[in-house]
């Protein structure tokens, strides 16, 4: 195919492309996918009206077009284009559709949550079992993948109702007893009640004061501005984004990050439990979960915060913070063989400066699994980093996220695609993908998980297998070129997860059995199914969940550190 591409700046300073190109299509074809060369994907232009997003901004435009074309995850395509009928997934280039699809849109349908008369979210799980939980509430973390599925399919409405109704939550005086937490937490999550007396209905919120463990989700305020560049990309629409009350709430969640304090490193300390995995599991501290979304929500920050006077001063602290966190995960959460052999020959106790064992980390700790795990090629983000404690676990949704944040360096990424392919029986087994390898058990899980019977060994938290992080996967898989592993995965999962009514989780090594408590028509594993099938038909969809790496980024650090050495 050949191409060539022409970038007009107009007077406002937005780009459009016009392409010269043979192909007019604008699907990029599995089979050229798995030919390797994925950039012909970058290369390809749209036939449609693709107009420059702030992603490739005002910064670049300054320095001049030449030295970097956007890609084409730097486009986006104007609103109209995406607009398919709201009970009609699209469908429209012959990709060959599995009858579970229809399945997924009805059931992820009915968990639609109203809130006088707008569409303002899904409901966690639509089980009808009497033990509901808090899985009757719309959880932040979990709407993402259900977000992601109707913009997907152009319904961006529901969307930005969740944008603009959790936002009102935040501003909410926030207590556990006689503590008032900071005024950025967004909540984990939130419930429609209606008053069938006055006949009104109003919201009520949680932000960790009822939650198991009583603890706040860190996650939930990075989710939700990740969302919102999701939005921003998919539907072009920049004013949600530039709201002035969007942008206040922007810098109400980044404030509870970038505040300077007793920190000696550029990751977040958080307490365990406060995330996805929302109870003890011994990710406490730096968990690379946080870390990733962290990195990703600063990336995503950048690119919608206004550059106005107040905007100014965040956009200067965030680049310092990106610019030594990449270079604290990188350097120290990253493991590979030769890493993982250099911390079995450490040296301890090393004092000063000169310290090669920075954070004195005792060969003894290393667990023995790990030398197996370890593949000759491949690599992954460990779970935690602190003083002398180094937690070896494989997590699922920080490794992915670092792809996609290109927190992970793009030698990263292939590495973990690696090792996801070289422990593929470990990692995906029956049903993909396990949230966190090895499980802990025995001694170690009652000393971690404080003897919780939920996520005993290879079930739940600990070990299990989670439907919804299939989108993740494939999200990454496109990003590395490598769609051959979704697929295999996605063929996985459609021999079960309908039959099995949509589990929240599997249990057992090879996430064999539907898991002990999950949940029935868990809607994220609905909606991470439908994301992962949209996204491999048409992988340009990537661009909503996906940063290419900061070029600024990467010479600077490569080159301060060799000329200082
Ligand atoms: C469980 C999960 C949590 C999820 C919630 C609702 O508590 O651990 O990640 O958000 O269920 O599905």
């Amino acid at each position: 195919m050949s191409s060539s591409l022409t970038v007009d700046v107009s007077q406002n300073g937005s780009l459009s492309l016009s392409g010269n190109t043979r192909r007019t299509d604008t699907h990029c074809t599995l089979a050229e996918l798995e030919d390797g060369d994925f950039s012909r994907l970058l290369d390809r232009p749209r036939h449609l009206n693709i107009e420059r997003q702030r992603s490739c901004d005002q910064s670049e435009l300054s320095i001049g077009m030449s030295p970097r074309r956007c890609d084409i995850f730097d486009y986006v395509f104007s609103p109209g284009v995406r607009s398919g009928g709201f009970n009609t997934p699209r469908f429209d280039n012959g990709f060959e559709t599995h009858p579970m699809v229809a399945e997924a849109w009805e059931a992820l349908r009915r968990s639609l949550v109203y809130f006088r008369g707008q569409r303002v979210g899904t409901i966690a799980a639509l089980d009808n079992s009497d033990e509901k939980l808090n899985y009757d509430q719309v959880f932040v973390r979990d709407f993402v993948p259900s977000a992601l599925a109707f913009l997907m399919n152009g319904e961006p409405e529901i969307v930005k109702n969740f944008i603009l109704k959790t936002l009102r939550l935040q501003s909410w005086e926030k207590k556990i007893d006689r503590f008032q937490l900071g005024e950025g937490v967004m909540p984990a999550s939130f419930k429609v009640l209606h008053d069938p007396v006055r006949n009104n209905e109003t919201l009520m919120a949680d932000f960790g004061e009822s939650a198991i463990g009583r603890v706040a989700p860190v996650d939930s305020g990075f989710w939700w501005i990740i969302l919102l560049r999701a939005y921003t990309k998919s539907t072009g629409d920049t004013s949600l984004a530039e709201l002035p009350e969007c942008q206040k709430g922007m810098r109400l969640i980044l404030s509870l990050c970038l505040s300077e304090g007793f920190d000696t490193f550029p990751t977040l300390l958080c307490a365990d439990g406060c995330c996805m995995i929302d109870r003890r599991m011994g990710v406490y501290g730096y968990p690379i979960e946080i870390q990733a979304l962290f990195f990703m929500a600063l990336r995503c920050a950048m690119l919608l915060l206004k550059q106005d006077a107040e905007g100014k001063e965040f956009v200067e602290r965030i680049g310092k913070r990106l610019h030594a966190l990449s270079y604290h995960m990188r350097s120290y959460f990253w493991l590979d063989l030769k890493q993982l052999n250099d911390i079995y020959r450490y040296k301890t106790e090393e004092y000063s400066h000169t310290a090669v064992n920075k954070f004195n980390v005792i060969p003894d700790s290393l667990p023995e699994w790990v030398f197996d795990f370890m593949p000759t090629r491949g690599g992954y983000f460990v779970g935690n980093v602190s003083p002398a404690r180094m937690d070896f676990r494989w997590f699922c949704l920080g490794n992915c996220i670092a792809i996609l944040s290109s927190l992970a360096t793009p030698e990263q990424s292939t590495a973990i695609m690696d090792l996801i392919e070289s422990r593929w029986d470990e990692l995906v087994g029956e049903m993909p993908m396990k949230v966190c390898y090895p499980a802990i058990e025995n001694h170690e899980w009652r000393i971690i998980t404080g003897c919780d019977p939920k996520n005993t060994r290879w079930s739940y938290h600990n070990g299990g297998s989670w439907p919804v992080l299939l989108w993740l996967l494939t999200a990454a898989c496109i990003k590395t070129g490598r769609p051959q592993i979704a697929r295999r995965a996605i063929e996985l999962m459609e021999t079960r997860l309908l039959k099995d009514n949509w589990p929240e989780y599997y249990d057992g090594k090879l996430g064999r059995y539907i898991g002990k408590q999950a949940r029935k028509f868990q809607t994220w594993s609905i909606a991470g199914y439908l994301v992962a099938k949209m996204m491999l038909e048409d992988p340009s969809h990537l661009g909503m969940v996906s940063i290419e790496e900061d070029r600024q980024m990467k010479p600077l650090m490569k080159r301060s550190y060799s000329w200082t050495c």
